[in-house]
């Protein structure tokens, strides 16, 4: 909502090779100002969160998040949308390719994947399949899969010696990778047939999510729950039980982050206190594809509520190696929210007797559950 007192301000940039002004708020994102300010509307907008590529421009040669960026932070920037590559033989290739191996279809994610590409092929690392599918993991497509998206970049890189410049060819740098410091916002919201309250805090340790989540079962029924291991197991989403050995489990994560797919297979333990209802599972894994990493403790405890009870979750993580970015705040909040949500139905149909629906929750995707955030909000 716009507040009557906001300042606004004329702020020059360069924009495809000329000069450009528009009066923003000081809080208008440059994909804001694009878009509503100088009419640029190829600048998609889907998560404005940073994590899912739509809005990605180039921003003084750099790709970069026009949702995350401020307008104000960009005087005098050097912008090159996807209305900005007339005559520029990579891009030119790319929309080809892109056409040639059926590489989209409603085209919502093109441009942003468009402009991610092409500092692909600029950068000239000699890419095999995994790591072009590494190197675009910032953008999601909720359409197409990656394989004609991967099958086009890699095609169009087979060429990058025909369609550069000599100058070109030499100019290439790596492009630094940005990382997401700052603190995670706190956040609440209603959902369905249970309430939750989130609260992610950054710290040393790697993130930490609070949950609350409000069941219409005793607390004895959902601590018998509790203490079945494979069942609880089989209630989060992606995750499958291998082996268990007295306070020792084997577990294997299925996760897909855009065109990456992950695998975490990791070891863990677990304690109970069944005097105090409460109870933590802990553990680590390794993604031998992309050598990722992931190590998480949860601590739960149950407190009687009425008829029901009230199950609080305090969840924390760390995440290293290329799988890292995915870390990020806004990515969190939307994987917490989705991940909780789907693990309290599953917990839920388990103590009605029913069997949790594993096949929608067999593999985590990272945009399938943003989706579902998205229109959570829409159901407030
Ligand atoms: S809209 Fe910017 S990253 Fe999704
Ligand atoms: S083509 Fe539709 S989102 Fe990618």
């Amino acid at each position: 909502m716009n507040s009557p007192e906001a300042s606004v301000e004329l702020i020059k940039l360069n924009v495809n090779g000329a000069p450009a002004s528009a009066q923003v708020e000081e809080r208008t994102s440059l994909a804001d100002m694009l878009r509503d300010g100088l009419d640029l509307t190829g600048t998609h907008l889907g998560c404005e969160q940073g994590v899912c590529g739509a809005c990605t421009i180039e921003v003084d040669g750099v790709p970069s998040r026009s949702c995350t960026l401020l307008a104000t932070r960009c005087r005098g920037a050097q912008v090159r949308t996807i209305e900005g590559y007339d005559g520029d033989a990579v891009m030119d290739a790319l929309r080809d390719a892109f056409s040639e191996h059926h590489a989209l279809q409603c085209g919502f994610c093109t441009p942003g994947m468009l402009v991610s590409s092409r500092d692909i092929i600029m950068r000239g690392l000699p890419l095999d399949e995994q790591q072009v599918r590494m190197a675009l993991s910032g953008n999601l497509c909720r359409c197409t899969g990656y394989m004609g998206i991967v099958q086009a970049v890699m095609s169009v890189l087979a060429r990058r010696d025909e369609l550069l410049s000599p100058e070109q060819r030499d100019s290439a740098e790596p492009v630094p990778e940005h990382q997401y410091s700052g603190p995670l916002p706190t956040f609440e919201r209603s959902c369905g047939k249970v309430e939750m309250q989130a609260a992610p805090v950054n710290d040393a340790g790697g993130d930490r999510i609070l949950e609350l989540i409000k069941l219409k079962h005793s607390r004895d029924d959902v601590w018998a729950l509790m203490r079945n291991v494979e069942q609880v197991v089989s209630c989060v989403p992606g995750a499958s039980l291998l082996a268990e050995n007295g306070d020792q489990l084997e577990i294997q994560m299925e996760a897909s982050f855009g065109a990456i797919s992950a695998s975490f297979k990791g070891e863990g333990r677990f304690t109970f206190d069944d005097a105090s209802h409460s109870g933590r599972f802990e553990g680590q894994g390794k993604d031998s594809r992309s050598g990722s990493g992931a190590s998480g403790a949860m601590d739960f405890s149950l407190e009687a509520d009425g008829d029901g009870c009230i199950l609080h979750l305090e969840a924390s993580y760390a995440i290293t190696g290329a799988l890292s970015q995915f870390s990020r705040g806004g990515l969190v909040k939307s994987f917490a929210s989705a991940v909780t949500r789907m693990f309290a139905d599953n917990l839920s149909a388990r103590l009605r007797g029913e069997t949790p629906n594993t096949s929608a929750a067999a593999k985590l995707s990272v945009f399938k559950l943003i989706v579902m955030v998205v229109k959570g909000w829409f159901r407030r």
